[in-house]
């Protein structure tokens, strides 16, 4: 692999007597969206806020492109943005006001920053409201904003802190296509998410971070691959489950578990032709409604992988 253009090794924070991260690894390659998994307080905005030099870890050390970001945390900060967790965006200014605001912040020219205001506001679907107070915005019109705020330099590596967290379905298919046109345009996103589906559908390689650490990485299909497809079968007559489990057994090399008289399901260990399940099931003479396989969700994944509840907590910090 090329040099990864986002690389942590070995992060440790504490906030007193909690212990953040715990030896946190992350490389990401240049151009690709790395989605970092994980339930509340595992870790992540902790991560992202030391690799957006917010914040130094206790040890262990990360680059962003080369660049230390203690060391160099200058110009590491002009090559990347950050959409937080939390609006950064004023609510007494107007959106375009915001926007123009951020520009001056980076140092652009007065013309440049509203020029880039202009088309941001355009991009993000926010021309309309462009001249409305930011305090009356929705959620979902804030969160397109404050992505808008975080592209003003036209940032090579974005860091997206649960951009989606509580939004509704459609703001939050606003941010993923804004999120794919970006990738799209060789930027680097790495975002962290609760959401299995955000990271399925995002992200290139996906990092599982639990208590501070990085439990599994992989694509979303190398994960679920990990834990294996299954094997489902509905028999049609109750009275031939003993049957039909038989035969499965047999099949995948593990006893399936019955789930309601005529479910049954068995994860494989190696691949099984369904056209082999359904001529065994036929020569014990057990009538199937139904035989598939099916490939794990990457919920699942995350439930193994964890041990925990793959439900976002209900206070999302
Ligand atoms: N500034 C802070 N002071 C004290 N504890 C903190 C602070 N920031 C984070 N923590 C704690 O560190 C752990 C990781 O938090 P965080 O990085 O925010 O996780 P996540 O973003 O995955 O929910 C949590 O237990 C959290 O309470
Ligand atoms: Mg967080």
């Amino acid at each position: 692999m090329a040099d990864p253009i986002v690389l942590a090794e070995g992060l440790h924070k504490r906030f007193g007597d909690t212990h953040a991260l715990r030896g946190l690894d992350l490389a990401v390659p240049a151009g690709t969206v790395c989605g970092v998994l994980g339930p509340n307080g595992a870790g992540k905005t902790t991560a992202v806020r030391i690799l957006a030099t917010l914040t130094a870890p206790d040890a262990g050390h990360a680059r962003i492109a080369g660049l230390d970001v203690v060391a160099d945390a200058a110009r590491v900060r002009a090559r990347i943005g950050l959409a937080g967790q939390y609006a950064a965006v004023d609510a007494k200014l107007t959106g375009r006001g915001n926007l123009r605001m951020f520009g001056r912040l980076f140092h652009l020219p007065r013309a440049a920053a509203r020029r880039r205001a202009d088309e941001l506001l355009e991009r993000f679907g926010l021309t309309a409201a462009a001249d409305r107070v930011v305090g009356g915005y929705s959620g979902g019109m804030r969160r397109r904003l404050d992505l808008a705020a975080s592209l003003i330099l036209r940032p090579d590596v974005l860091f997206l802190d649960e951009p989606t967290t509580g939004l509704d379905p459609r703001s939050r298919g606003a941010i993923w296509d804004a999120v794919r046109e970006l990738a799209a345009g060789g930027a680097t996103v790495l975002l962290t998410t609760q959401y299995l589906e955000e990271a399925d559908r995002l992200a290139d390689e996906v990092a599982v971070v639990d208590h501070g650490r990085v439990i599994a990485t992989g694509t979303p299909d190398a994960l679920k691959s990990r834990i294996g497809d299954r094997l489902d079968v509905v028999v049609a007559d109750p009275a031939r489950a003993a049957d039909a489990a038989q035969v499965l057994a047999r099949l995948a090399g593990a006893y399936p578990a019955l789930a309601g008289g005529t479910r049954f399901s068995v994860p494989l260990t190696a691949p099984v032709r369904l056209a082999d399940v359904v001529r065994e099931l036929d020569r014990a003479g057990v009538d199937a409604d139904d035989v598939a396989l099916r490939r794990p969700t990457l919920d699942e994944v995350f439930l193994r992988l964890t041990g925990a509840d793959a439900e976002p907590a209900e206070a999302a910090r």
